[in-house]
């Protein structure tokens, strides 16, 4: 495995694999890695030749009151994660080599980003667009690997590259969970012990939001209100910024359950935002989970 500190240097690395024809497997990432990584990281290796991962915690993601700065930064320990896994390259810019003074250019989406996080992180995708744009140029892979615990990220990019014509093929791996059902996040890291246990309530709101819709309740406000209570009751004191019901491909809130949907869910357990979702139908077959 090689580490790259500079985009020259990794595209030289990546010339003689381009030359032979070679699939190249990206994972972006902010380090603080951790198995939902692994994951992408496997599901890389698989299908493509050459597996690259960057580390960069990217500051334009972050708005003015979030936690960039506290954010944990576990480079040795990333490096050995990715060892295991096989990865080939890893890129890890320096400071200052991803914007470089005076930059002024930033990608924007109008509609995907309206809905869920988008209005409690204002400037959030943008930053995510700008500097996975950016990354998809310094690497230029075949194919690149996303978490569907970033539901919304994941189709956000997945629309900007399909119209900004980035010749990548977008893979959203399923998520990937504690055995308790936690969805596995680097900001887990910041929970206490009471804040973990009160965290399982969003795993058990999800499946409450899935066993009433296969119930039959068609009523969102009826699905979101009993996802809301479940919270409140077992983490009490959670500050709730949303428990959605929406259409899985617009990501508009939708009144009645029908066709695909996402249930979606940002919660602040303490000082920690936690997100979660699933996707969903009307059928009986959700009773199952
Ligand atoms: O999901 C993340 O870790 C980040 O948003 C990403 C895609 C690496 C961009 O900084």
């Amino acid at each position: 495995m090689r580490v790259w500190r500079s985009a020259a240097a990794l595209r030289r690395a990546l010339a003689p694999a381009r030359r032979r024809g070679w699939s190249i497997g990206f994972v972006p990432t902010m380090g603080a890695l951790h198995a939902g990584h692994a994951s992408l990281m496997r599901r890389a290796r698989k299908s493509c030749n050459l597996v690259v991962v960057s580390i960069f915690v990217n500051p334009t993601q972050f708005g003015p009151r979030e936690d960039f700065s506290e954010y944990p930064r576990t480079l040795a320990r990333d490096l050995a994660l990715c060892r295991r896994e096989k990865v080939d390259f890893v890129y890890v810019p320096r400071a200052g080599e991803v914007y470089r003074p005076g930059a002024d250019t930033v990608v924007v989406q109008t509609r995907l980003p309206r809905h869920l996080c988008g209005p409690y992180r204002p400037g959030h995708f943008r930053g995510v667009m700008t500097v996975v744009a950016k990354l998809f140029n310094r690497v230029q892979p075949t194919a690149a690997f996303f978490g569907a615990k970033d539901y919304q990220q994941a189709a956000i990019i997945q629309r900007m590259a399909r119209d900004l014509d980035f010749p990548v093929r977008i893979v959203v791996c399923p998520t990937v969970r504690e055995k308790d059902g936690l969805a596995l996040s680097s900001r887990n890291a910041y929970l206490t012990p009471e804040e973990r246990r009160r965290a399982l309530a969003l795993v058990h709101a999800l499946r409450l939001g899935r066993r009433l819709i296969a119930l039959g309740e068609k009523r969102a406000v009826r699905i979101e209100a009993g996802m809301r209570r479940l919270i409140w009751s077992e983490a009490p004191g959670a500050s709730i910024d949303y428990a959605s019901v929406v259409d899985a491909g617009t990501l508009e809130p939708v009144r009645r359950a029908r066709g695909k949907m996402l249930l979606a869910l940002a919660v602040r357990i303490g000082k920690t935002r936690l997100i979660d979702n699933c996707v969903v139908s009307p059928s009986r077959k959700n009773l199952s989970s």
